[in-house]
């Protein structure tokens, strides 16, 4: 059975689309595993609507319909749900949601251990950390006060920094857990125990072996209902300087001298610090921008609701990035991530280089038949991990081909496999920040995108340019086949 931890969560932002969709049913499914402790367990939602507790308990026991066992269990689990009205900018609403935990606490004998979720639009996260403080929402007694925040952590390196600066006001650093999801995704997970433990991998795993690496961040989808948020930010900065800097990280690291969370941010961080920032000319060589244009049923982004007819965000990035470091000298990171492509994908190949003779070419002067080994973990949507190697095809002679090494999750293990907001709530109760970014690399991932992102609001684009349903503009594609490379992945194979 799991061991169970006392709790009492405080969410901000209770009525929001993130709350119903992610946070409840996590919760919930953290409850019905045991992870929860059933009897001393408390949730205080808020926000400014006027909800009654039994609406907001209403609210809860639809966002977990589909995985109730039964109306009791359901009903069971939202009893521990209390809504107060609060207005996160009135000072003196803090008093009574102190109160309120206060009472909350003794009832369930929570023992001083509270959860703040700050699910709502970032510009309020420094506001509600100060007054959580100032208010004495923080329990002195004894318990853990953490942290739990949203993105996006800044929008560049100065407003992060501010932002950071206003939490640490409350918060030490080790209290803070800010959320990127797809350090909670299994295959992501998965990276460590395939490289740390298996020296046939770790031991390749460096550049000697290793042509490149190439991170894809794939949506088929266009901005949707987003536009609005979307329009602010673009991909750079939704995708690439937090979900794809953070598997960077992981990929690039060294091994940690333990699964500590304090060791494995360590070397996150170190690799981070290795990772070479560019010059502005630099980014603009490096660096590829793109958004879509219509191909007759897809209108093109501009014309989308909410965006402006002549907006210069970018839904399309691809760059290379490089680590300054022994083991990664001359090894190309090729990263890309857009809207309107092929399909909802998210994947990493790792390609290895080709034996330095090819004795099976050697033998009548032919061309070489032998493929880069490529190793491919597929993060989303499905996990599987694939070893493409080159074998020999059966028959006569020796004529090679494509030999290809597959795991896929079975249903057993998808089963087991928790949502990524169920496993980061779940280390966050059990005050493990592995898979939470520390500032340290949230502010050099802001460094490295600060300049990409300054160069290209000087520079006018020539948008749109690339076409719904393909992979990218062209010359996301020129990047590569200018080092002689190519993407693993591409729409036309
Ligand atoms: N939705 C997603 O899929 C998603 C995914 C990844 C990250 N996120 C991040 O998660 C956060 C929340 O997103 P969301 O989609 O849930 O937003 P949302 O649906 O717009 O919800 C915002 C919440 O903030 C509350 N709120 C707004 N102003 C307030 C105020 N002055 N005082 C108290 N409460 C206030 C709202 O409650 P009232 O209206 O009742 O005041 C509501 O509960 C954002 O940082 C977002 O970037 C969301």
């Amino acid at each position: 059975m799991a061991t169970a931890t006392r709790a009492l969560f405080m969410l901000f932002g209770a009525t929001g689309d993130l709350a119903k969709r992610k946070l409840y049913p996590s919760i919930f499914n953290l409850f019905k595993k045991g992870y929860i402790d059933n009897d001393h367990f408390a949730l205080i939602g808020t926000g400014r609507r006027e909800w009654s507790d039994d609406t907001f308990r209403g609210v809860v026991m639809d966002s977990i319909n589909d995985s109730a066992d039964s109306d009791e269990q359901a009903q069971s689990f939202a009893s521990h749900f209390y809504y107060m009205s609060h207005d996160v900018t009135k000072p003196e609403h803090y008093d009574a949601l102190s109160d309120y935990a206060n009472k909350l606490d003794a009832q369930y004998e929570i023992n001083g251990n509270r959860i703040f979720y700050i699910s709502m639009a970032p510009n309020f996260f420094g506001t509600v950390a100060k007054n959580l403080k100032v208010h004495n929402c923080l329990s002195d007694n004894g318990g853990f006060n953490r942290l739990i925040i949203e993105k996006p952590f800044g929008r560049d390196y100065d407003s992060a920094e501010e932002l950071n600066n206003a939490l640490g006001k409350s918060f030490n650093e080790d209290q803070v857990y800010r959320i990127d999801h797809y350090l909670g995704k299994e295959m992501v997970q998965n990276i460590l125990a395939l490289r740390f433990g298996n020296p046939l991998v770790e031991g390749i795993w460096n550049n000697k072996y290793i042509d490149n690496v190439q991170v894809t961040l794939s949506e088929k989808l266009g901005v949707e209902e987003r536009a609005g948020y979307y329009d602010g930010a673009g991909a750079l900065r939704d995708m690439i300087q937090n979900h794809t800097m953070q598997m960077l990280s992981i990929l690039a690291m060294e091994q940690p001298i333990s699964f500590r969370d304090v060791d494995v941010r360590r070397e996150k961080i170190r690799a981070l610090r290795s990772m070479h920032i560019y010059t502005p000319d630099e980014a603009r060589e490096n660096f590829v921008r793109g958004q879509y244009g219509s191909n007759g049923d897809q209108k093109d982004y501009r014309h989308e609701d909410n965006v402006p007819n002549d907006s210069t965000t970018e839904t399309y990035v691809a760059g290379k990035v490089e680590f300054n470091n022994q083991r990664w000298a001359n090894v190309p990171f090729y990263i890309r991530t857009g809207k309107m492509l092929t399909d909802k994908f998210t994947r990493i190949d790792i390609v290895f280089k080709k034996p330095l003779i090819d004795i099976f070419a050697a033998a009548d002067n032919s061309e070489s038949q032998l493929n880069n080994n490529v190793l491919t973990l597929f993060v989303d949507p499905v996990n599987k991990v694939v070893l493409h190697l080159n074998g020999k095809k059966a028959g006569q002679g020796m004529e090679m081909k494509p030999l290809d090494l597959t795991h896929v999750q079975n249903d057993e293990e998808k089963a087991a496999t928790p949502e990524p907001y169920e496993r980061l709530i779940h280390d966050a109760i059990l005050g493990n920040a592995t898979n939470f970014a520390s500032w340290d690399e949230v502010s050099r991932a802001w460094e490295f995108a600060d300049v990409i992102r300054h160069v290209w609001d000087t520079d006018q684009p020539d948008f749109p340019n690339y076409t719904p349903g393909s992979m990218g503009p062209k010359a996301a594609d020129d990047l590569l086949s200018r080092d002689g490379r190519a993407w693993v992945f591409n729409s036309k194979k």
